[in-house]
Formats: structure tokens, sequence, C-alpha cells
């Protein structure tokens, strides 16, 4: 560790390693653990619809906005504000962009710890022979406990604080370029293998066609929260990343591959899930646990479903990682940046602080399930107020300083890397930035928390139930209360 040398700012080597990591960042637990359950919860077809629409309109530009800001300034997410604006308030976009990263990570490292103690269930053959209602009693019963899921999300943590140590070239894009082609190949003998099971056809129905009287604007906020988190955007993550680039890189061209890769690992994980969902008949609006309940039922009656089941876990927590060390590397760049410290002492801080936060996440599920906060567990309120509020929070004020602030020449020189090469579309690029999904986010977000108009009525367990029961898919004993 002694010849790691901190002392040039890093920088990605190559285009095809800006891909790996920006793409390492978007693939993760957002596409394969929460793409499907927040579908699921939200009636399939139509979620769907909406989420890749916002992909469309409000993904791909802010992705963009969010990398030409870093690029052009080569700073943290913060500093990449002041450096732009200086004695402007718009560094405090950067600043909610660390906090939303502290309560990201709080939340996902309790997710990411399930996925390696699923990998040690794999290897000890732990799925073998288990009905759905057992498999689903046994994710019960640890998500519930209290050692293991803390000892996995402390692990997790080392394992994060590890890499980004090591620094951004070395860390992260070796693994990246490797691991998620094969993470995708993965997912797709998976998903060939839930099609296949008795009963699939209407897992495709609910995923695929829509039943536009399920669309509210929760589901919307929802659709638009999943998104921007899918994307890793909205908090200052691709800023940073943005900061590695290299001048020559062609942005939009890295945005297109990201974008598509990660909203196609989506979609499969959708194709992957909801076959075996209904196939086993499981509860699509199960809720945190669906792919942990129902990818070892998968496994279990796959040929080669033991070895199928590490090497997917084993994936699973590298798409993991490789998407917390994105996060991670926000707040350590804004530590060692902003506040002068040594790369090794932020990522200790951050480590320490993560870990003493995050354990309330976790034991949400167990001890702290009955510490309510207005309905939601801890674990809820870091979701619902990253995902929900401060990504969609960001995206607005991103393209709002993009669009107003750095303003059509200084976006063409980014964008066309000062000229040498050549862009389509920037006029409806500056449209977009301006106007369209400023106003489009605004109003999702007013309406979606009910600042206006009339409120939804909360998703609520019953109405999951009541589904069920209409489904003939009602499984008697859930222990929902856990959730509620
Ligand atoms: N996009 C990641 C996922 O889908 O798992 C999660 C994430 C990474 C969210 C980085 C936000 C972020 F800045």
């Amino acid at each position: 560790m002694a010849n790691v040398d901190f002392s040039v700012r890093d920088s990605f080597g190559t285009k095809a390693g800006v891909i790996a990591a920006a793409a390492g960042s978007a693939i993760g637990l957002g596409n394969i653990w929460r793409f499907p359950y927040v579908a699921g919860q939200n009636g399939g077809g139509a979620f769907l619809l909406i989420y890749l629409g916002f992909i469309l309109v409000i993904g791909f530009p802010v992705m963009l906005a969010e990398l030409s800001i870093g690029r052009r300034a080569q700073r943290n997410a913060l500093g990449s504000f002041k450096k732009l604006a200086p004695g402007k308030p718009w560094y405090l976009v950067g600043l909610m962009g660390v906090v939303a990263a502290f309560m990201i990570l709080a939340f996902y490292n309790t997710i990411a710890g399930w996925t390696l103690e699923y990998l040690a269930q794999a290897v000890g053959n732990g799925f073998n022979g288990k009905s759905s209602d057992e498999l689903k009693n046994s994710f019960e019963a640890f998500q519930s406990g209290t050692f293991r899921p803390v000892f996995w999300q402390l692990i997790f943590i080392l394992l994060t604080g590890y890499i980004v140590f090591l620094g951004v070239k070395k860390g992260i894009e070796k693994y990246t370029k490797i691991l998620m082609p094969l993470l995708v190949v993965l997912v797709v003998i998976i998903a060939i293998k839930s099609l296949t099971l008795p009963g699939a056809r209407e897992g495709l129905v609910f995923l695929f066609k829509p039943d536009f009287s399920k669309i509210s604007w929760t589901v919307i906020l929802d659709a638009l929260g999943q998104a921007t988190f899918s994307l890793s955007i909205g908090m200052g993550t691709l800023i940073t990343y943005g900061s590695y680039i290299q001048k020559n890189n062609n942005l939009a061209n890295t945005v297109l591959k990201v974008t598509a890769a990660d909203t196609a690992i989506a979609v499969l994980a959708g194709i992957m899930i909801f076959p075996a969902v209904f196939a086993f008949n499981i509860d699509p609006a199960e809720g945190f646990g669906l792919v942990f309940i129902v990818l070892p039922g998968i496994f279990e009656q796959m040929a080669g479903g033991y070895f199928f089941g590490i090497l997917f876990f084993i994936l699973l927590a590298i798409a993991a990682l490789t998407s917390t060390v994105s996060i991670f590397e926000v707040i350590v760049a804004y530590f060692s940046e902003e506040l002068n410290m040594t790369r090794h002492r932020a990522t200790i801080i951050g480590s320490v602080a993560l870990a003493f936060v995050g354990v309330f996440a976790t034991l949400s599920f167990g001890p702290l399930s009955g510490a309510l906060i207005f309905d939601k567990t801890i674990f809820e309120w870091f979701e619902y107020l990253s995902v929900n509020i401060m990504l969609p929070l960001g995206a607005i004020f991103l393209v709002l300083f993009v669009g107003w602030y750095l303003g059509r020449k200084n976006v063409e020189d980014e964008l066309t890397s000062g000229g040498s090469l050549k862009v389509k579309l920037l006029g409806l690029f500056m449209i977009v930035v301006k106007f369209i999904a400023p106003i489009a986010i605004t109003l999702v977000f007013i309406y979606g928390l009910g600042l206006i108009g009339k409120k939804d009525k909360k998703k609520s367990e019953p109405v999951a139930d009541e589904q069920a029961f209409a489904n003939n898919t009602f499984l008697p004993g859930r222990t929902i209360e856990l959730f509620t």
C-alpha cells in the first residue's frame, strides 16, 4: 500500500474504464434488489412504463449535466460548484449531495450485507430442498436478527473503505470491466430458467402489461426516485466521477452507453424475478425481501443451481460494491479536498461514522422494527428521504445549474471537448435542461408529496393483501408488520 501515490489527481485510464466505472456505479442493488421490489409494490407494467419515460427525459440529461460539471471543475461534488460559481449559494446543492450519499450508504450497506449472507448460504447449500414458504421464513428470521445482519454490514463497510482508499483507478476500474458483463450473462441465464417455470407467463404480463388504473402520483414519484437512484444521479456521484474523466472523452456517448446498460439490467432483473414470483405463488408486493426469497427458489430448481447461486451472489455483492465505492467516493473526495484530510483519514472517519449510523438501519428489521417515526422505520426514512426527496431535488438544481448558470457556450465546449467532437441535438439538450426536466421533476415532486391537490392514499399493506387475495396469491402468515 505504501506505493499508492495520491500526490497527483487520480483519473480513469481508458475510455472503457470510464464507462465501466460509471456503469459500475449505476448497476447495483438498485437494479436487482430495488427495481423488482418497487415495481412489484407499484403494480408492475404501468410503473415500468413511467420509469422508462423518466430515464429518457430526465435520467439522460441529468447524467450528462453531472458529468459535464465534474469534468469542467475537476473537483468533488461541493468543490465543483464553489469553483464554477464562486461566492454563490450553488455549493449547497453539492452539500445536499454529500448528505444524501451518507444516507444512501446507511441503508444500502444493510442490503449489501444481506447479499454476503446469501452468498454464505449458497456456499453452504442452504437453499437446497426448501419450499418457497421455508425460504421466506428463513429470510425473515435472518433479517430480523441482530448479529449476522450487522456483522455482514460491517464487513461491507470495510470492503468499500479498502477499495476507496486504494483510489479510483486502481480500485474501481479494474473490477468493473470484467465483472459487470459477467453479471449480465448470469442474469440472462437465470431469467431463461425463470421463464420456463410453470405459471411464469403471468409474471411477464404483470411486468409488461400496463394497468393504468394503478397509476397515482405516489407511483409516479416512486418511479422518478427509482430512475434517479438507479442511474446514480442527483447527488454528485457523477460530478465526482466526471472530475476523473479525461478531457477528450465523449461524455454524451458515455452517458448513452451507461444509461442503456443500467436500464437493460433493471428490465432483465424484472424478467428474472416476476415469472418466478408468480410460479412460486409469492406476492409481488412482498417488499424488501422479494429477490432474496425468489432467487434461491429459482436456484433450487435449476440444473447447476448450486454453482449458479454462488456465482450470482458473488457478482451481486460485487455490483453492490462498485456502487457503494462510488457513493463513498463522494464523501471521501469532499473530506479530502474541502476539509483538507488525507485520503486515509477521510476513509477511516467516513467508515466509522457510517458504521454507527448504518447499524440503526440494519436493526430496523429486528430489534428496532417497532421504532417507528410517523409510520416508517429508520431504514425506511433513510431510503425515502434520500431516494424520493433528495435525489429528485438534486436533479432539479443540477439541470438548472447547467441550463441557466453554465449556459450554452460552456456546455458546448464541454460536450464537444473544446470543439474537437461533433455533438448532435445540443439545442434540444439545452431546452430539456432549462425547461422540460426541471418543470417535470417539480410537478412530480409537488403532486407526489401531496403539496398541492389531494394526497394519494398511502400504499398500505392491506391493499397489497386485497390484491393478493384477488389474484389468489395471498399467503397467510406473512410477517408484514415488520415493514409497516
Ligand atoms: N445506482 C446504484 C444502484 O442502482 O444500485 C445506487 C447508487 C449509486 C445511487 C450511486 C446513487 C449513487 F450516487
